[in-house]
């Protein structure tokens, strides 16, 4: 198990090895726009990963794909309906809102 914090709300959840960021930040209580049902084709869960990156599923290919698409990409961008915790380590998320450029 591993502790997720999400920002900027600052709420923390316990988070199970294998849950999608996406729905362990749904449980917390916070929003985050997932408009294609968490298959990698909108974009719109993007988040920024702040820390705790190596207690996370690895990139797919059709993360990137989707990725590389979005306005305002980094090094820390993921989508959280593809992404997975993996219980090793707490992890810290931003959420972006507005801001990811959707
Ligand atoms: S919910 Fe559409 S890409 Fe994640």
């Amino acid at each position: 198990m591993s502790t997720l914090t999400i920002m900027p709300s600052g709420k923390t959840v316990v988070a199970q090895e294998g849950i999608r960021l996406l729905d362990a930040i749904l449980a917390a209580g916070d929003d985050l726009m997932h408009k294609c049902g968490g298959n990698a084709q909108c974009g719109s869960c993007h988040i920024f990963v702040q820390s705790g990156r190596k207690g996370l599923t690895k990139i797919t290919p059709d993360e990137n794909a989707k990725l590389d698409t979005i306005v305002g990409v980094g090094s820390k961008s993921r989508l959280a309906c593809q992404t997975k915790i993996l219980g090793t380590e707490d992890v810290t998320v931003e959420l972006l809102g507005f801001a990811s450029g959707l």
